[in-house]
């Protein structure tokens, strides 16, 4: 069979994706794969395993990020690298990431079904805490690799219940050995669910995104007085909660008073002590604001920034800003994303161009490397909940999209 006509196996992808899916399985139909919880532990020893089944080198380095190396005839040319991340949200999906870990080991697999030798190495990896959901900031295991962020820093950083990521590292045991830095990288395809209703709206297959919108975190702490809620009088309360309320509606608002090109959001909220009777005491909640124009996204933070202030003296609570996270916006690699459009072509895959609106580790690594991307439909545009789902058949067409662009990238001398 020529290299033209060679496709993954889609029946095998499924059953793969399927046996992933049932560790951290959730009621509803999704996952739970928290970042270094258990069930990551579970989901990272059958990925070693089934990397080792198939001859690859496996390599854990000190930010648990697993690496599984095929060799290429040249040893000493940089690798051809794809994957994502096993991790998952609270009651997330069966796709998100997962879906790029496994479709790299199809690729792979694919390629080792064929004995072919490719000219240059291929590397499989899966990134740790990609979510930043138990801990932030998100991509952390790309972040420290591709040294944008500082390793002991991220060791450091504590879940709601205090556990800090550097002991759940050891915990689980993927603390390895080998340094979490950089080595060269030839090209690195990171496939992916859309997580957005773009491809489904527009009848299209595959997805070639030019980048990834910039994503700014910032985690707020105000401080009001808890009280008793019956003898304590309206006025005077410095209720919490009341402040934080006021403040995420303004987030709610910060789109549409920019003038567009942006999405903000608060997503979680923690309001303490949290009884029906006692007024709020104090409350931490986060803001993630995302656009393909960085200058807008800052400009609307220090707007905003002001706003809460503003709205913290009125209500006579103390407020404390941390700025958690700010990936910058990512354009990917002309190269590589003309290269998917090319692929999709020759598959007879209907393509269409847009940019992510979800973070990837595609973000960190293209700061180092040749990176682009491949998406699929995500039915009905779900994402990061239970229901998030992509048909078997779009799973399989990424995969081939995937497989075609690795081998391409692999033959490069
Ligand atoms: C990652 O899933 C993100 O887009 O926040
Ligand atoms: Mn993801
Ligand atoms: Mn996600």
């Amino acid at each position: 069979m020529s290299v033209k006509d060679l496709r993954v196996n889609g029946v095998r992808l499924r059953a793969t994706l399927e046996e992933m899916a049932k560790i951290g399985a959730t009621p509803g139909g999704g996952v739970q794969r928290l970042a270094l919880s258990d069930e990551d532990k579970r989901a990272r020893d059958l990925f070693t395993r089934w990397l080792h089944e198939i001859g690859l080198e496996v390599m854990v380095d000190e930010m648990g990020n697993i690496f599984g190396k095929r060799a290429g005839k040249n040893r000493a040319l940089p690798p051809v690298v794809s994957g994502s991340h096993i991790d998952s949200q609270p009651k997330g999906g069966r796709f998100d990431g997962i879906l790029g870990v496994m479709g790299a080991l199809e690729v792979v697999r694919t390629i080792e079904d064929m004995g072919i030798q490719t000219e240059r190495p291929i590397v499989i990896v899966d990134w740790t805490n990609e979510e930043g959901t138990r801990f932030t900031p998100a991509m952390a295991g790309s972040g420290v690799w591709t040294g944008k962020l500082d390793r002991d820093w991220v060791y450091g950083r504590a879940d709601i219940h205090g556990k800090q990521l550097g002991q759940e590292l050891e915990r689980i045991g993927y603390k390895g050995g080998l340094p979490a830095s950089m080595w060269p990288i030839h090209a690195y395809f990171e496939y992916h669910i859309e997580q957005g209703p773009v491809l489904e709206g527009e009848g299209k297959v595959i997805g070639v995104p030019e980048g990834i919108v910039c994503i700014h975190w910032y985690d707020i702490y105000l401080e009001g007085t808890a009280n008793q809620v019956g003898p304590t009088p309206m006025e005077g309360r410095n209720d919490a909660l009341c402040t934080a309320a006021e403040m995420v509606l303004k987030v709610n608002e910060l789109p549409a008073t920019m003038g567009g090109n942006m999405v903000a959001t608060v997503g979680e909220i923690h309001n303490s002590p949290n009884s029906r009777n006692i007024i709020p005491g104090s409350v931490h909640f986060t803001v993630d604001i995302r656009s393909w124009d960085e200058d807008l996204a800052i400009r609307a933070w220090e707007g905003l920034q002001e706003d809460f202030e503003g709205i913290a003296a009125r209500r006579g609570c103390l407020i404390r800003i941390e700025d958690t996270m700010r990936v910058p916006r990512t354009p990917f690699n002309e190269r590589l994303v003309n290269g998917i459009l090319e692929a999709s072509q020759r598959l007879g895959y209907a393509s269409h161009s847009m940019v992510s609106g979800a973070g990837h580790d595609a973000s960190y690594v293209s700061q180092v490397g040749p990176t682009a991307m491949i998406f699929v439909p995500s039915i009905g545009g779900r994402s990061h909940v239970e229901v998030e789902s992509t048909s078997w058949e779009d799973c399989e067409a990424g995969a081939n999209v995937l497989l075609h662009c690795m081998l391409q990238s692999a033959s490069e001398k």
